[in-house]
């Protein structure tokens, strides 16, 4: 067990990708707490697990300090923050409105500022007692590339590399280790309101058609699963990982690395 006797926190761990990541922690033997807007997130039906809920809106500082307060509380310490709750706008810059930009920027920027920074007291605690400490934040292959309408996304997620750089340099030598996963097309609820939604270039076809046509695209000729993200996500909180830090960690199925030449 890779995670054992470590405590984790994941924001947005009732979603698509958290809640894989979640269960891979319980598996790996990690006390997780699933920190989420409710305790159903974006999957309504899905079962839950072993974690410990906490109710946590990544824009209120309020928020973050309590949900830390319930940590120190329960477990004394924090060994892993995954910052994956996030949101995205369908829209170019033309399109969104002032107050949209500022949600967007509010979840998927300054939610994994005010996580992060209310949760570094615990983890330096953690970082100081045993083997290092790990931050993963949600950064996205959309940072590097951009899909077409989807402006603010990728503006936030390019601000989330950014911030995952500083945060690694500032952090580094308290034994902290800071990394951005940045996934490419995962199928989890957010993929697929972007695929039904009219900016995404999916041309009205049928879900099932679309994901058919994106899988075709990828060099490994498939999407991305939220298991996928969670194994890479939990080697990063494991001790193995502990020469990894400030990087940008592009998970895309060989997405982004192909010449848009090679789809005519
Ligand atoms: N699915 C993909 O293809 C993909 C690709 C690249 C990056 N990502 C990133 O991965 C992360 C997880 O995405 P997902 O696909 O699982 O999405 P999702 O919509 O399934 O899950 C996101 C979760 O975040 C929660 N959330 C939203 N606003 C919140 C807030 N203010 N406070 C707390 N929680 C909040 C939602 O309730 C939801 O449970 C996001 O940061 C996303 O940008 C996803």
């Amino acid at each position: 067990m890779q995670l054992k006797d470590k405590v984790a926190l994941v924001t947005g761990g009732r979603g698509g990708i958290g809640r894989a990541i979640c269960a891979r922690f319980l598996k790996e033997g990690a006390t997780v707490f699933a920190a989420d807007l409710s305790e159903h997130g974006s999957l309504e039906d899905a079962a839950t697990d072993d974690s410990r809920f906490v109710k946590l809106d990544v824009t209120s500082e309020a928020d973050a300090k309590a949900a830390m307060a319930k940590v120190d509380a329960e477990c004394g310490r924090l060994d892993v923050l995954v910052n994956a709750a996030g949101i995205e706008i369908e829209h170019t810059i033309e399109q969104t409105s002032l107050d949209d930009w500022n949600r967007i920027f509010a979840i998927n920027v300054t939610g994994t500022f005010l996580t992060s920074k209310h949760a570094l007291p615990l983890m330096r605690q953690a970082a100081a007692s045993g083997t290092g400490a790990s931050i993963i934040n949600f950064g996205s292959y959309d940072g590097f590339i951009a899909d077409p309408g989807l402006a603010a996304y990728c503006a936030s997620k390019g601000a989330v590399h950014a911030l995952t750089r500083a945060m690694a340099c500032d952090h580094g030598p308290e034994g902290i280790r800071v990394n951005a996963v940045c996934p490419g097309y995962v199928d989890t609820p957010m993929l697929r309101s972007f695929f039904s939604g009219e900016g995404s270039g999916a041309g009205g076809g049928s879900l099932d058609t679309v994901l058919d046509a994106v899988k075709a695209v990828h060099p490994t000729r498939t999407c991305g699963t939220p298991e996928d993200i969670a194994n890479l996500v939990n080697w990063l909180a494991s001790d193995e990982a502990r020469y990894a830090s400030g990087q940008l960690w592009v998970l895309d199925g060989g997405l982004s690395a192909q010449v848009q030449q090679m789809r005519l």
